[in-house]
């Protein structure tokens, strides 16, 4: 396996995309860890990441030493490479000319890591490689043992190597695609440098997971919150496959679904695949506290303490439970372990079906907690949930209620999913579905003249919103086609009485959010 250090990279979970791409494993841990951390981990080789700090300033983040001493293969990338130059005896600068976006850097034809890798050969015969450069400072001078590996003007090392010591660095990033020869130049370090098996697969995955969630719960009851999302669906889906009837789900409908939903849960894992599901029809009481809510943080919190409540009513009902399921995957586990440290704003306090209170008392199997996004969509199918399952649109924990803006109101809830059933499904028949990453509808509480026929309407509007994101941290509008945005703004009209207007949304986030509230 590879042990990745993380100097604060926005790409540091794309490295670790990239090595498992690979199928080979591969964990992520703060910068700071101990040298003793590190031995234990016993990598078969280390990279470092990128980060916003600078090493030519004192105090800022530096590898554990044993990271150069251990004897396996480095790699530096960025402000890795930084680092690690300026550990083993070389020198850090501030750069005159600061490089960002494509470069191209000329590379030795003769090294470990990048021969035979380049994009073309220039006239003097050298190999060229098309990177992507991100940074301020420099390497400006070697550390005893290292040559150069790639250059260009603005950064005469823009890759160094120690060969002996398998240590190498590179001032570009190629976990980014656009660093063309990226993928090329990591499947080289971790196979041919590092050794790495090809032993990451997903169906070996599922055995030991099943294995190793059978010898941890024993014969003991197990109850998960599923909420048809795709992380509950497949934690359920895997942890029902590994102990069958000791698990049992517990599905909460709280009146912000969207149409069918809960029909829909019930026939995929009740019916189909015979998981045991708790149906609990919650509805009358989510709509009764929210009366008169309008505040969307103060909406977010009641809808989440009134899941809270409800969910541990069922819980207590379920004899013999000791563990609580959630789909927690890496990514929430990165980010509350930086949670920690950083500090950020907060937009909206998010809620889902995974953050129950400790009051419970059980203890916690988080059987994804290794996983990225997609590779939970590919355990998904390895465990035969279908396609449009696993490839779920993201739906927020409150559901309809942060779509439907001001005090939610059943009626409004009823007008908004058949409007947004409508979207959903023409966005299927389309093709468009797969071309964004996030859809839906969202209810606006106020009403607009129209006319229909010979008659006048006043009545609500509904407005459209599609984006297309890489990580849901920024996002762009999705350019639908007018023709579809014509079709879907048509049908949403003539079939949903009392919806006489259609708008869509074309901000990008930020500014705006990709959901309204
Ligand atoms: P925003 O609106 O903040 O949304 O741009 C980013 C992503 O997060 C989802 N979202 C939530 N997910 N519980 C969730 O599980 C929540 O409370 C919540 N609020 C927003 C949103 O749908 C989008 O995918």
């Amino acid at each position: 396996k590879i042990l990745i250090l993380d100097f604060g990279s926005q790409y540091t979970q794309l490295i670790a995309r990239r090595v498992r791409e690979n199928n080979v494993y591969c964990e992520i841990y703060p910068s700071d860890i101990s040298s003793q951390f590190v031995r234990d981990f016993a990598p078969a080789g280390i990279i470092l990441s990128g980060g916003p700090a600078s090493v030519a300033e004192d105090k800022t983040p530096r590898a554990p030493q044993s990271v150069f001493e251990l004897g396996v293969p480095v790699m530096g990338i960025c402000y890795g490479m930084q680092t690690m130059a300026a550990q083993l005896g070389g020198a850090v600068e501030n750069a005159r000319v600061r490089e960002f976006g494509y470069a191209e850097v000329q590379a030795q034809d003769q090294t470990t890591l990048l021969r035979d890798i380049h994009d073309r050969t220039d006239s003097a015969g050298k190999q060229v490689l098309d990177v992507w450069m991100s940074h301020g400072d420099n390497v400006t001078a070697l550390p005893p043992g290292f040559e150069v590996m790639a250059c260009n003007a603005a950064t005469p090392l823009a890759a160094i190597a120690d060969e002996k010591r398998k240590f190498y660095g590179m001032q570009f990033h190629p976990e980014v695609t656009h660093t063309l020869q990226g993928k090329a130049i990591i499947e080289r370090f971790v196979h041919e440098i590092c050794g790495a098996g090809h032993d990451w697969n997903m169906p070996d995955y599922m055995d030991e997971a099943i294995g190793r969630i059978r010898s941890e719960v024993g014969a003991d009851e197990v109850i998960l919150g599923l909420s048809g999302g795709v992380d509950s669906s497949v934690a359920a889906a895997l942890i029902h496959r590994a102990i069958g009837k000791q698990l049992t789900c517990v599905f909460v409908d709280n009146g912000l679904l969207r149409q069918n939903e809960a029909e829909q849960v019930m026939d995929i894992f009740g019916r189909n695949l015979g998981v045991k599901v708790i149906h609990v029809d919650a509805s009358a009481e989510f709509l009764k506290h929210l009366q008169g809510v309008a505040d969307p943080e103060t909406k977010r919190r009641v809808i989440g303490r009134e899941f809270v409540e409800v969910f541990q009513r069922e819980a207590a009902g379920i004899a013999n439970a000791k563990w609580l399921a959630q789909g927690t995957i890496y990514p929430d586990v990165i980010e509350s372990a930086g949670g920690k440290t950083k500090k950020a704003h907060t937009i909206k306090s998010h809620h889902n079906v995974g953050g129950l209170p400790d009051t419970l008392h059980l203890k916690l199997l988080e059987p994804l907690r290794e996983l990225f996004k997609d590779e939970v969509r590919e355990l998904g199918l390895a465990l035969g949930l279908s396609h449009e399952m696993v490839f779920r649109h993201p739906f927020p924990g409150p559901g309809l209620g942060v779509r439907i803006l001001g005090e939610v109101k059943r009626e409004y809830a009823e007008l908004l999913r058949r409007a947004d059933a409508i979207f959903i499904e023409e966005l299927r028949i389309s093709g468009w579905y797969e071309k964004t990453s996030q859809a839906f509808a969202v209810f606006l509480p106020v009403k607009s003249v129209g006319v229909m026929g010979d008659g006048r309407t006043y009545d609500y509007v509904v407005a459209l919103r599609a984006v297309q994101t890489e990580d849901f941290m920024t996002a762009h509008w999705a350019e639908l086609p007018y023709t579809l945005l014509a079709k879907i703004s048509n049908r949403i009209v003539n079939e949903v009485r009392g919806i006489n207007r259609v708008v869509y949304d074309i901000s990008g986030k930020p500014p705006a959010t990709i959901e309204w509230e």
